[in-house]
């Protein structure tokens, strides 16, 4: 006689109305911060070759944006800028002027989509001539000087109207000192997301290329950037920014470091974010458009693995086609 098995995981595969009911995770719109890259510019949007169907917009394009990320239901967006290099110094100064491109970007969203949240970027890297994330001492980025600048940029987009300040620059201390000047400018309730876990990764390459940071940077980040073959350190770092003030944890790069997401969210259930960057987005566009995968399958299978790993949101260039695509139900 044939030995049949008991067990079988594909009785609750057979329908589509069965493999909905034992579905793990939702993923949703609520899930998304739609990540966008800001210029100031005559032109409305100019295309970024490195990134399909993403411009960098000026803040008449990035209002239209933020009242369509509202409108799709999206929590939030994240801005980058691309500074004029003319503006770029060995010290950063532009990321201290009030009437810069981000605090004038912010202003104009709140005033005109107050209900959205907006997360800005703290670093130097597009400010610096170097393009480096802090100071630079000779061949040295200088960890304590940086703070100093980060510390008070984080108060002007504060003051500005940021709802969430996220630092990304990888500086021992940075939390604390970016918290501290929060606290000290009467700004305590403005969360902080803590880029706590990023890699010194090769997939930032089309972001680089989007700031126009690519041909300034001088060397690597690898002296303040984590190391890809490291996991234990992923923890270290989030324990510290915990303890320095940070509200919401971020892993980055996302995909390749999945493992690290479920470390995080398993030690410390904190909010914990993935941002799935640059190079990530353009692999499935590019594989996309040669017709080596389908892009869309692969986009939702994405969003679908970040949640899975643990993730309360993601950062993505491709929040607009994930809503959208939510919206309809495919
Ligand atoms: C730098 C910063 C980087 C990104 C966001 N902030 C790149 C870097 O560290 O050089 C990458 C975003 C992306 O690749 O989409 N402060």
């Amino acid at each position: 006689m044939r030995q049949f098995p008991n067990a079988r995981l594909r009785r609750t595969r057979q329908h589509d109305w069965i493999r909905r009911l034992v579905r793990e995770n939702q993923p949703s719109v609520n899930d998304l911060i739609w990540t966008m890259v800001i210029t100031d510019s005559h032109e409305l949007q100019t295309p970024v070759p490195s990134l399909p169907n993403v411009s960098r917009l000026n803040i008449d394009a990035l209002i239209e944006h933020a009242k369509e990320a509202a409108d799709l239901g999206i929590p939030a967006i994240a801005l980058f800028p691309h500074i004029d290099p003319k503006l770029k110094d060995p010290t950063a100064k532009e990321s201290l002027n009030v009437d810069g491109l981000v605090p004038r970007a912010v202003a104009a969203i709140k005033a005109e989509v107050p209900n959205l949240g907006v997360i800005v970027d703290v670093a130097l890297d597009p400010y610096t001539d170097h393009g480096h994330d802090g100071l630079m001492q000779g061949e040295i980025i200088e960890n304590d000087s940086t703070l100093e600048v980060l510390a008070e940029t984080a108060s002007i987009l504060a003051k500005a109207g940021a709802d969430i300040v996220a630092p990304s620059d990888m500086m021992d201390g940075r939390i604390g000192a970016v918290r501290k000047a929060l606290n000290s400018s009467g700004i305590s309730n403005v969360p902080i997301m803590s880029y706590a876990a990023k890699y010194a990764s090769g997939f930032y390459g089309p972001y680089r290329n989007a700031i126009g940071t690519n041909a300034a940077l001088k060397g690597d980040k690898r002296t303040y950037q984590m190391d890809p073959l490291n996991r234990d350190e992923a923890l270290h770092e989030v324990a510290l920014d915990i303890t320095e003030g940070a509200d919401m944890v971020m892993v980055k790069p996302g995909l390749p470091y999945l493992d690290i997401i479920r470390d995080i969210k398993n030690e410390f259930s904190m909010p914990t974010f993935a941002f799935q960057v640059s190079g990530e987005y353009a692999m499935i566009k590019a594989a996309g458009a040669n017709g080596w995968i389908d892009e869309h399958k692969v986009m939702m299978e994405t969003l679908g693995s970040f949640k899975r790993a643990g993730c309360d949101g993601v950062l993505t260039y491709f929040a607009r086609d994930i809503a959208k695509s939510l919206h309809k139900g495919s």
